[in-house]
């Protein structure tokens, strides 16, 4: 079972605080680390914990941060033939502040994801051939993710796009997705309007499966998820945890997710298995260091919780 993730890289420069500053106020922290992070590594890394196949299609500066990632990358058992490494931008880098609470704010330098190019996907055609799964976000270039999703629709793979960060989408980008998985602001941004409470997520959420996607899941944070389909809604609640750090909770959703679709799970099934990773990739700082492994997510998930 094999899964392509195309995608940005980062070096995450991570403090945790009692609060963050206010514009021009010095705050002192209590702790600084870095860890690999960056949607599209963490997302393939989620995955390949879980014990899928995962290529991932990124690029990384030729300097410290890349080499560092490109290590971890493979450590973690990942495809990295067709991680580019670029001679002239620097790794991406992400500046992330904690707050006691969990809460975070990330500033993101885009570098090198800012050249993932159609062009790199395009060299990666082989990876398509034998993959289930593509998935895909949005912190490289829209034309190369669009790339990447009509050659996957071309090879017969399912395509997961999560949508993060929000951007707005080029009409033509959603007919080549399956599984849309925004967040509820993601889903405002792409929607074009507030979404208010649970029926007003599900109606904006019902509006983008006239666009294309066949399935719209909404990623609600400590609620859990609601999926949205043309045979109807469904909620899934979370799970109750003690959460330090929410960065990377999405990128363990979607890494699940992708796992549990290539398995084959029924959508729901697959939806509760991907909030379970979420919750547990909070308990733990960092995003690469928080992902979970399987024995993990089944022990949460037989919890009863
Ligand atoms: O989703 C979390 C990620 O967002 C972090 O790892 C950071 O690199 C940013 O890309």
């Amino acid at each position: 079972m094999k899964i392509v993730v195309v995608g940005s890289s980062n070096m995450d420069l991570i403090v945790q605080t009692e609060r963050a500053p206010r514009a021009g106020e010095t705050v002192v922290g209590e702790h600084f680390t870095t860890a690999s992070g960056g949607k599209g590594a963490n997302q393939a890394v989620a995955a390949a914990r879980l014990g899928a196949e995962v290529v991932l299609i990124a690029r990384v500066g030729g300097d410290d941060f890349g080499r560092r990632n490109l290590e971890t990358y493979r450590h973690e058992g990942i495809d990295t033939s067709y991680i580019a490494v670029d001679r002239e931008a620097p790794s991406g880098v992400a500046l992330i502040v904690v707050e006691k609470g969990g809460e975070n704010r990330i500033v993101v330098v885009p570098g090198a994801n800012g050249r993932l190019s159609p062009g790199d996907v395009g060299r990666a055609r082989d990876a398509f051939a034998d993959a289930a799964v593509l998935l895909a976000q949005l912190e490289v270039p829209l034309e190369t993710v669009e790339e990447a999703l009509r050659l996957a629709r071309e090879k017969r793979l399912k395509t997961i796009l999560n949508p993060a960060p929000a951007r707005l989408l080029p009409a033509g980008l959603l007919q080549l997705v399956d599984v849309l998985t925004p967040n509820e602001t993601e889903l405002a941004h792409i929607t074009g309007g507030e979404t208010g409470d649970l029926k007003g997520v599900a109606a904006a959420a019902r509006k983008l499966l006239g666009l294309g996607p066949k399935h719209v899941i909404v990623t609600l944070g400590e609620k859990g998820a609601l999926v949205v389909s043309k045979r109807g809604e469904a909620y899934v609640p979370s799970f109750p945890v003690d959460a330090v750090d929410t960065t990377a909770a999405g990128d363990a959703f979607n890494g699940a997710l992708a796992v549990a679709l290539a398995r084959g799970m029924e959508m729901e099934a697959a939806v509760r298995f991907a909030c379970a990773a979420g919750a547990l990739a909070t308990t733990v700082l960092g995003a690469q260091p928080s992902l979970p492994r399987l024995d993990q997510i089944e022990g949460l998930l037989s919890s009863g919780k």
